[in-house]
């Protein structure tokens, strides 16, 4: 593929990497993927053998246990894994860009000796923990508190939404410790599970991706270590900011794979259905509908593929993953509901996958960010 500026000649790395979550989204997800969702039950055995495929942790240095990889490779991946399971993505996504990601860029040699090593071979999961019930997207407006008692913090507050929020192990929790700094007064800590005062609520009952257990986290008078605190007092916001920058390349790989499933679930079912003689994709309506999804979905991807080089490239990216995260979103609920209607009845049951895809894409104009907040990121980009 090539874009004016960009080279995104794929390595045989990257295409090894792409072939390898290929096989095993095929051999490993798709059976049971009907099942995990209906039931919302949660991919324990999926994500063991993830950690095991180093999918956990691919963008991890090998020092503490990851694939080394480069964003690009991170994001083939996500794409065919989210063609086939978005519930096993998200997981993925959280545990690679938000908490591996994150502790890596800025965490202590001793935080990542404790935390990274085991959460980068996915012997433990991770959470990314910023919103609250009063806080979304309005982020700084930070209602739990770390406060400062010298060689500790005192954590009290609610956290909302968080995904892995029931199997993780290791927590990413921001919390306002000076709420007269505002945002400069947010601090990022690393909570454990089984800390005494930290309890999880109840698990949410989604529309998609069912599979992932979402759930709100409780945290009273929970005593944190101050060498659990990520970077300088005050720079938890900012953490949390610039770990979303990435973040949001995963989401937009995810949302690229969901359409791209749809579409090619779409295209083998209108070349095996007939109707009035033929089949469908013979009439022209039909296959205007995949000549739009294979244009728009090419589109997604380059730009997807755009925000990681420029990651990789270590040039900014905070624009072009908020773009990727828009236009992809937008294409996998657009393409979803287009392939449900090519499918027509045997679209609206589960057995054919298309309506599942249809639920899970919704999320992704949602979460790390509405498309309305990547608006306004783009809107303060170009005029910076
Ligand atoms: N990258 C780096 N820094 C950023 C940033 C970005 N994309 N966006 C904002 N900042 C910084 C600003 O530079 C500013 O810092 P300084 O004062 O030091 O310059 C600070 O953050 C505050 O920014 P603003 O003054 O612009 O704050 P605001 O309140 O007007 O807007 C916002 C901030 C962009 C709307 C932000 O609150 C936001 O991104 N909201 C969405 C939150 C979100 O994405 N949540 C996702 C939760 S995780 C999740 O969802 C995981 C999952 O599902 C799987
Ligand atoms: P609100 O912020 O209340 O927004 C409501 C509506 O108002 C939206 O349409 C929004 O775009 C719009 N709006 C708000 N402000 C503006 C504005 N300034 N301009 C224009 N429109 C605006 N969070 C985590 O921290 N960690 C997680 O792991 C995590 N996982 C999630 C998993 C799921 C399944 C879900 C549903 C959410 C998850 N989230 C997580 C939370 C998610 O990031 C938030 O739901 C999201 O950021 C939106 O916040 P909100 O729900 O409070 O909506």
């Amino acid at each position: 593929l090539e874009l004016q500026g960009m080279n995104f000649n794929l390595t045989e790395e990257h295409l090894a990497v792409q072939e390898a979550a290929r096989d095993f989204a095929q051999n490993a997800l798709l059976p049971g993927v009907i099942e995990r969702d209906s039931e919302a039950k949660f991919p324990k055995e999926q994500v063991r053998q993830m950690g095991e495929l180093g999918f956990l942790g691919m963008m991890v240095s090998p020092d503490y246990g990851g694939g080394g990889m480069d964003t690009l490779s991170y994001v083939l991946a996500m794409e065919e894994i989210s063609k086939i399971d978005a519930s096993c993505s998200v997981i993925m996504s959280v545990n690679n860009s938000l908490v591996c990601w994150g502790l890596e860029a800025y965490g202590s040699e001793e935080q990542k000796q404790k935390y990274l090593t085991r959460l980068a071979s996915g012997e433990v999961i991770g959470a990314f923990c910023l919103s609250e019930p009063e806080a979304g997207s309005d982020a700084t407006s930070q209602h739990t508190t770390a406060e400062d008692m010298g060689d500790y913090y005192l954590l009290n507050g609610t956290k909302n939404w968080i995904t892995n929020g029931g199997s993780a192990e290791i927590y990413l929790v921001m919390a306002q410790t000076d709420v007269g700094k505002k945002h400069k007064g947010i601090n990022c800590l690393i909570v454990e599970k089984g800390q005494p005062g930290f309890t999880i609520g109840k698990k949410e009952d989604k529309l998609g991706i069912r599979a992932s257990d979402t759930h709100s986290l409780m945290f009273t008078d929970v005593k944190v270590p101050k060498e659990n605190r990520i970077g300088d007092d005050g720079f938890g916001f900012k953490f949390a900011m610039s770990t979303l920058n990435g973040g949001r390349i995963g989401i937009a790989a995810q949302a690229l794979g969901i359409a791209a499933g749809a579409y090619e679930l779409a295209l083998t079912y209108s070349q095996e259905r007939r109707a009035f003689g033929k089949a469908i994709f013979e009439h022209q309506a039909i296959q205007f509908k995949l000549a739009e999804m294979v244009t728009k979905i090419e589109a997604a991807r380059l730009l997807v593929y755009k925000a990681a080089r420029l990651k990789d490239e270590g040039k900014d990216y905070v624009q072009a993953a908020a773009m990727a995260k828009l236009f992809a979103s937008d294409v996998a609920m657009w393409a979803t509901v287009e392939a449900v209607q090519v499918h027509g009845g045997y679209g609206y049951v589960k057995e054919y996958h298309v309506e599942r895809l249809m639920r899970d894409a919704k999320i992704t104009q949602i979460y790390e960010g509405t498309s309305e907040i990547q608006k306004l990121v783009i809107a303060r980009e170009i005029t910076r």
